[in-house]
């Protein structure tokens, strides 16, 4: 963990420098807010690692400069990891870290979630996307598919959002990491209905469908 958190380090000050994709840039604190923080949930939760055996697929939304998606995608290079993040400047960047740090297991794309009909099976992340109901919202699945969503989160979160009246999911876990050199981290779960979310009539003609490039 200590070496992908150099290597990864050296490409963000190195190659990618001034391209401002994390403001985190002292070593030991990327190793731990950045790295460790994007794994200990993965690892310690009784959910997660058991939800991505299933599924074998992650798709981790709003990876910014590549978390938790490049560590998690490191972690098993046994699944298949896809990011999708709304700008291209990111995806870009992070792919060409995966590049360099020879991750042959991850497609990190220029995609925004709420274009996209999510006819996959897969586990789906977010960490410092947005609010959990807003962001729950703009996933669309279709009957039928099987998906589980994590959102990474503070331990300020019931004083933060306000997860009352959320449709179409069913929330499914609610865990405290303690992360060496950070706040506690909080990972909460949801799974989609059987039939599916809310499709909005004339958007869903508009979607691509994930089944179609995952
Ligand atoms: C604050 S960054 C978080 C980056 C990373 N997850 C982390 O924890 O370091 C939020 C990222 O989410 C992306 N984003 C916001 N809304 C999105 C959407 N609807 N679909 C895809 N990406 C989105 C932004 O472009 C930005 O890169």
């Amino acid at each position: 963990m200590r070496k992908l958190a150099q290597d990864y380090l050296a490409i963000l000050k190195g190659e990618l420098a001034g391209l401002n994709l994390t403001r985190i840039l002292d070593e030991e604190d990327f190793y731990n807010k950045q790295i460790v923080d994007s794994l200990i949930p993965y690892e310690q939760s009784k959910f997660f690692a058991k939800e991505l055996a299933d599924k074998k697929l992650l798709v981790d939304i709003g990876f910014g400069g590549g978390f938790p998606l490049v560590p998690l995608a490191w972690k098993e290079p046994g699944y298949n990891f896809v990011g999708f993040d709304g700008k291209r400047k990111k995806a870009d960047a992070v792919g060409l870290i995966c590049e360099r740090l020879e991750l042959k297991n991850v497609r990190p794309m220029h995609q925004r979630v709420e274009e996209v009909l999510m006819d996959r099976d897969c586990v789906i992340t977010f960490k410092a996307v947005g609010k959990i109901k807003d962001l729950l919202a703009k996933i669309f699945v279709p009957h039928g598919t099987n998906i589980t969503v994590f959102f990474y989160k503070g331990p300020g979160l019931d004083q933060l959002e306000d997860l009352s009246g959320i449709k179409d999911w069913m929330q499914i876990s609610d865990e405290f990491f303690d992360v060496p050199g950070t706040e506690k981290r909080r990972l909460m779960g949801f799974k989609v209905v059987p039939r599916g979310t809310y499709i909005p009539s004339g958007l869903k003609k508009n979607l691509v469908n994930a089944s179609d490039f995952l």
